[in-house]
């Protein structure tokens, strides 16, 4: 599984990928108004930073703007992905964005029908919220094993991007199911590292090699 990061905050990610834990980042119009920063200039500094593809979404409600802004943001560098909301104009202007050969993330995808509709329309990614279907009592991971079922059944290239992640047992679950990408903030993937089993393991061995008296160096 892919891991992206979703952020807009470059030392954050340079942090992330001095490590080789960014293969991408996704950003969205919350991120980049936290950020504090202009848009153009923050995901230029991201996309010289990360080879991977990085997300960047248009803020139009119709297609014609989203595909104006799309064609903007996609010269900020080669690695822009275009995200559009899945919208019938979202799913247009994917149509169009992808139809020019440019990466479009379709976001905001919150049912398989509309995944299905996403993959028709040629996105790159579909972007599935998994936190935020837990947060109204529904069941994210079942909506990314749905979109796996219909994506696998049809061949369909589309990239599963498992979106809105909040926990590090979200991203065990995405990987699980098979997410081709999941996209989580930095302190997510940080704590993936955590076990308190790990830091009880390594107290004990520290302190029992203290005893010996010996040194490696
Ligand atoms: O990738 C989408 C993400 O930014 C939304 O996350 O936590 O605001 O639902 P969240």
């Amino acid at each position: 599984m892919k891991f992206f990061v979703d952020t807009a905050d470059t030392d954050a990610i340079a942090a992330l990928n001095d490590l080789g834990m960014v293969d991408g980042v996704t950003t969205n119009p919350s991120l980049i108004m936290k950020s504090g920063r202009d848009i153009k200039d923050v995901t230029k500094q991201i996309c010289d930073m990360v080879a991977g593809p990085v997300s960047a979404e248009t803020v139009a409600r119709d297609a014609d703007g989203m595909i104006a802004e799309g064609r903007v943001l996609a010269q900020i560098a080669g690695n822009i992905a275009i995200k559009v909301p899945l919208t019938w104009a979202g799913l247009k202007a994917c149509k169009v964005l992808s139809g020019e050969g440019r990466m479009v993330n379709v976001t905001l995808c919150f049912s398989a029908s509309q995944a299905l509709l996403a993959a028709k329309a040629g996105a790159t990614y579909i972007s599935p919220f998994i936190g935020r279907l837990d947060d109204v009592n529904l069941d994210g991971m079942e909506l990314i094993e749905d979109i796996r079922t219909i994506y696998d059944n049809y061949d369909f290239t589309t990239e599963i991007l498992a979106a809105s992640i909040r926990s590090v047992n979200h991203m065990k679950q995405a990987a699980l199911i098979g997410a081709d990408v999941a996209t989580a903030p930095p302190h997510v993937i940080r704590s993936m590292a955590d076990h308190v089993l790990t830091d009880r393991g390594l107290d004990a061995f520290l302190k029992d090699w203290e005893t010996t008296g010996q040194t490696i160096l």
